[in-house]
């Protein structure tokens, strides 16, 4: 199952986001859970009364490339793979009309811009969108993840030390740790924080001030985040499957990038492939590109990505082993279901949480699968898909 990698999974994995200012620390893991007693010790963090804002911010590509330093070779391909301006951003129309009006608004009145919260399932351009808007603000970007904020002064050390206007990325935010999201609601609506100073009976709580800055949170689920943290964000904006113009529009984009020939016709049935998903029609142009070059084929056409992909087994409509395992599964044991998330998990070894996150988006939308208060239902397209004759009763279920 190599095709959709774990990477747009969304299991916590603390060296895959190391923040462009602290990888280490903030990507430790195995540490004592560090609680208020981090914040007694201001020095252990960047002083918080006197932000290092001396030197010149570094771009925010630059920033990537040095957070890159201690990522893998794919990462800092898919990087180079990154549209970097709103203009170069294809395909989800109304995201970037949103966002334009909110820059210029902004950039009118002098101000950063409001905080932004962006969900959709993995791969669909939620991490790019975020350098594009600091970009084009013409400020960096700070990244970071959810789980690499573990103790307080990891929020606490980023915030401190963001300039004015600066973007900070919290990618998989629904996540974030309970003391990790009280620190960030003052820091978000009024632009300060409130550190402990000194220890025991001579604690006290001093209120520091940040610069102003934009919160860019991201995330996959977005049910899951907390109502008051929820609220705190200016905009809150959906990405939704790319349609097939604009996969094949970023399939030739890539290939430029990549130096790889591809026909239309070839670019449209990688894109056809390719789960509505940038992230996908990227890895899989890729899978053909290894192909050709190993086959001594040339250019890529239609019969040969076609060809490439059912050997890497991605089949014509983008399914893969595990797709097509949980639908056959739900069809042969269960009568196409209601099925649990849990049986389904069980059947795919996948965990219940990567199912939901990364599998079922899809299904869902290209009605190969329904969700009901009893569970999964594999749809009657589902059922054509995959060879069987689709019985009345699962029209009626579908119906009831
Ligand atoms: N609108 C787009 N236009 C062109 N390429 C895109 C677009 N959105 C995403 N991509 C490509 O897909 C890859 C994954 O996007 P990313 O922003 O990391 O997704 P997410 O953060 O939502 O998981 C990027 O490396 C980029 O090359
Ligand atoms: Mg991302």
């Amino acid at each position: 199952m190599a095709i959709i990698s774990s990477k747009s999974s969304s299991q916590p994995k603390p060296s895959a986001a190391p923040t462009a200012e602290s990888p280490k620390s903030a990507g430790a893991v195995g540490q004592p859970p560090d609680d208020a007693s981090s914040q007694q010790q201001p020095s252990a963090s960047p002083s918080p009364i006197q932000p290092q804002n001396a030197s010149e911010p570094p771009s925010a590509s630059t920033k990537l490339l040095e957070a890159d330093a201690q990522g893998d070779e794919k990462e800092r391909q898919e990087e180079r793979l990154r549209p970097q301006r709103l203009a170069d951003y294809i395909g989800q129309k109304s995201l970037k009309e949103v966002l334009g009006i909110a820059i210029q608004a902004a950039q009118g009145r002098g101000e950063p811009l409001d905080h932004l919260l962006l969900y959709g399932p993995p791969g669909l351009g939620k991490t790019t969108m975020s350098l594009i808007l600091a970009a084009e603000m013409g400020v960096s970007c700070k990244i970071t993840s959810a789980p690499a904020l573990e103790r307080p002064r990891d929020i606490v050390g980023l915030l401190v030390n963001l300039q004015a206007g600066d973007v900070l990325f919290i990618d998989e935010i629904h996540r974030l740790p309970r003391v990790t999201e009280e620190i960030l609601y003052p820091a978000m609506e009024d632009f300060r924080i409130d550190v402990t100073i000194g220890k025991g009976q001579s604690a006290r709580t001093r209120s520091v001030g940040l610069q102003r800055f934009t919160l860019v949170g991201a995330t996959t689920k977005v049910g899951a985040l907390t109502s008051p943290l929820r609220d705190r964000f200016g905009l809150i904006q959906r990405l939704r499957f790319y349609e097939l113009d604009e996969l094949t529009a970023i399939i030739l984009r890539t290939a430029e990038i990549l130096s790889t020939k591809v026909t239309q016709d070839g670019a449209e049935e990688i894109g056809r492939r390719a789960r509505g998903t940038p992230r996908i029609a990227n890895r899989l142009l890729k899978r053909v590109r290894d192909f050709v070059q190993v086959k001594k084929l040339g250019e890529i056409n239609q019969a040969i990505a076609a060809e490439a992909l059912e050997l890497f087994n991605v089949d014509p409509v983008g399914l893969d082993w595990t797709d097509r395992r949980m639908l056959t599964m739900m069809i042969e044991n269960f009568g196409g279901g209601p099925v649990g998330l849990d049986t389904l998990a069980a059947a795919t070894g996948e965990d219940a949480q990567t199912i939901e996150e990364v599998y079922e988006p899809y299904l869902l939308q290209i009605g190969y699968l329904q969700r009901t208060p009893r569970g999964r239902i594999a749809a009657p397209a589902a059922w054509q898909h995959l060879g069987y004759d689709a019985p009345d009763s699962q029209l009626s279920l579908l119906n009831s």
